[in-house]
């Protein structure tokens, strides 16, 4: 091993920076050189990388997002964009590559491992919906973006004796509404993984305010079959339902662009070099994630057929604890 490659791909999260200057400075410090591919698999198929130096990587710990771009490539998914991809790391000697991403991108590592190319994964994605990790790189600086909304819309819905429904990433997923829910003492959570009828919401939202709260909000997940903007839609079409007035916040892609937490500053910093540790020791085609506390590998063939599962009982607890 004398040479390597990282790369950042999917959706950045807050985290992939101190990662990238893991992996840099760790690979450097066993005598590699390193190249930064940019824009993930797309930098392969069109043939951008540059050499890193341990000063190239300087001052961005602290900065969300990915020094290196980051890009979803359509054609890195057909057989001629994998070759392609193939031929550009074998065309500047490149002995082995380091991929930070999510689903997508850990199935794109798998392809370029099944082609006899020596890839290790680094889990990274704020849906945290990647088998192989229990948490993913950007998950806790998005979730507490996410809270601090949920904080201050609580605020102006007590005022006014609203209902709020606020909705967050998680295209597959219901992690990030079911622990903003949790975390910010949500009234109702709307997940993909459980079916929601808007009537059954309503209904909980007239027994909270029959408690006697002042404020209702719901965190509902893009991903769910009533989303914020088919719930509102709903309740705008049958208006009279709800009884009291309704306001829809998406935070959207303001989650993902946070300057990352110490969490994952650490567990970027931890995984980069797990990744490059692994790659010394000769073990490649796997995933480096959280597993049972420590950092642990994964066969990426068992990341990209394995479902990670979402605690349910927690809805169950959210629930609970709304009262
Ligand atoms: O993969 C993470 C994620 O933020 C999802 O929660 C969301 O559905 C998707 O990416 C958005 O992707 P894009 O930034 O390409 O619109």
């Amino acid at each position: 091993m004398k040479r390597i490659a990282v790369t950042t791909s999917g959706g950045d999260a807050p985290g992939m920076n101190a990662t990238i200057r893991a992996v840099v400075r760790t690979g450097l410090d066993q005598g590699w050189e390193v190249f930064g591919v940019r824009h993930g698999y797309l930098g392969l198929c069109t043939d951008s990388m540059t050499p890193l130096e341990a000063r190239d990587v300087g001052g961005i710990i602290q900065q969300g997002g990915t020094m290196l771009g980051s890009s979803r490539c359509p054609e890195f998914m057909t057989d001629e964009g994998r070759l392609k991809a193939l031929r550009t790391l074998h065309q500047h000697d490149i002995d082995a590559l380091v991929v930070i991403g999510g689903n997508g991108s850990q199935t794109g590592a798998h392809a370029l491992s099944q082609m006899n190319y020596p890839v290790i994964g680094i889990a990274s994605t704020i849906d945290n919906d990647l088998y192989g990790t229990e948490i993913s790189i950007g998950v806790d600086t998005a979730l507490n973006i996410a809270l601090d909304a949920i904080d201050r819309l609580k605020v102006t819905a007590s005022s006014h004796q609203r209902a709020f429904i606020v909705e967050v990433m998680g295209r597959d997923c219901g992690y990030l509404a079911l622990m903003a829910g949790i975390a910010g003492g949500a009234e109702f959570v709307v997940i993909p993984e459980v079916e929601t009828d808007p009537e059954t919401m309503a209904a909980e939202l007239r027994a909270a305010y029959g408690r006697g709260k002042a404020h209702a909000l719901v965190v509902v997940a893009e991903g769910a079959q009533y989303n914020a903007d088919k719930m509102s839609h709903y309740f705008a079409e049958h208006r009279g339902r709800l009884g009291f007035e309704l306001r829809v916040t998406t935070l959207g892609h303001v989650q993902r662009g946070g300057s990352p937490g110490a969490f994952d500053r650490l567990l970027g910093t931890r995984l980069g070099a797990a990744a490059v540790e692994h790659l010394a020791q000769g073990e490649h085609g796997t995933l480096v994630g959280l597993v049972k506390g420590e950092i642990g590998a994964t066969p990426l063939a068992e990341v990209v057929t394995g479902k990670k599962q979402l605690d349910l009982r927690l809805m169950e607890l959210a629930r609970v604890l709304a009262k």
